[in-house]
């Protein structure tokens, strides 16, 4: 295994009665080696000190902030974040933070799907200042950041696509991202177009961590995709995922979120996903391995 695979991981709201029992049996069946924990504000600091001391020894993290790293249009510097990123950098040791880049949450107090949510405009102005504030982070966080690829709830201010916008903020930033599958389908639907519409000018290389959770298309029409986190992964986006994995070839994870989900929906993603990366991984230790003999 190359060292640089975090493998499989699990996003599961810590405060779920039974995300425990299930976080503890998915990894002791070795089916995720590590967690995406989302901490919300009205976790206590007891809470959390509680929880983290009763999952499994061994299993590592990924931060699902919550407006710590909003790209876009953010009040203030991502400097006056850095207590917050240090306190939580000191207590979970994250591999790295993720979070959607959106122009807001209002607030934040609402997370992604709220009516509050203002999505990623798509426009030359918007990109300046994602790209002026990733470069940032990257100069002061002492976590690393892979800003996620957003949903789109309605059509919006559209310069470019969204596939263009990432091109050009990678190649601006060297950033790595988290490509949520379901989200990028939000877009090119909204648009009438393929799932995977203009996916060739997706920067794939880049991407250094995948986002899966059950979703279905929406409405009649076929314009909308709606996350359902307590629900199976769809046959759709495991044809998205197949599609895809063959050109990330700097992918280090890939998790499904399951919010409110039965147990079962839990490990069946999980084995889903299990299947689909380590063929992946091992393909392209193969070729890089073949690369260094014909070197
Ligand atoms: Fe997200």
């Amino acid at each position: 295994m190359s060292s640089n695979v975090l493998g499989i991981g699990l996003a599961n709201d810590l405060c779920e009665p039974e995300a425990l029992a299930v976080i503890h049996e998915a990894y002791r069946r070795g089916l995720c080696s590590y967690l995406t924990i989302y901490l919300y504000a009205n976790y206590t600091p007891e809470f959390l000190r509680t929880i983290r001391a009763a999952l499994p020894p061994g299993l590592r993290y990924v931060w699902h902030a919550g407006g710590e790293f909003e790209l876009p249009y953010a009040d203030g510097r991502f400097a006056d974040q850095l207590p917050r990123v240090a306190e939580v950098a000191s207590m979970w040791s994250p591999a790295w933070a993720t979070e959607d880049v959106i122009v807001t949450n209002f607030g934040r107090t609402k997370e992604a799907g709220h009516p509050n949510y203002v999505q990623l405009l798509l426009t030359e102005e918007c990109l300046d200042v994602c790209v002026r504030r990733m470069n940032e982070i990257t100069r002061a966080s002492p976590i690393p950041f892979f800003p996620e690829v957003p949903h789109f709830y309605a059509p919006g201010p559209d310069e470019m696509h969204l596939a263009t916008f990432f091109r050009r903020f990678v190649e601006r930033t060297g950033a790595k991202l988290n490509f949520d599958i379901g989200h990028y389908v939000s877009y090119n639907l909204l648009r009438q177009a393929p799932m995977l519409d203009r996916i060739d000018e997706f920067p794939l290389e880049a991407v250094g961590e995948i986002n899966t959770a059950g979703g279905m298309v929406g409405d009649a029409q076929g314009l909308t995709w709606i996350d359902d986190y307590a629900g199976p992964i769809n046959p759709i986006t495991v044809d998205c995922l197949r599609a895809l994995l063959p050109r990330c070839t700097g992918l280090e994870a890939m998790y499904t979120e399951t919010i409110g989900a039965e147990p079962w929906v839990v490990f069946h993603n999980l084995e889903i996903l299990n299947t689909l990366f380590w063929p992946h991984v091992e393909a392209r230790n193969n070729f890089a391995e073949r690369g260094r003999v014909w070197a």
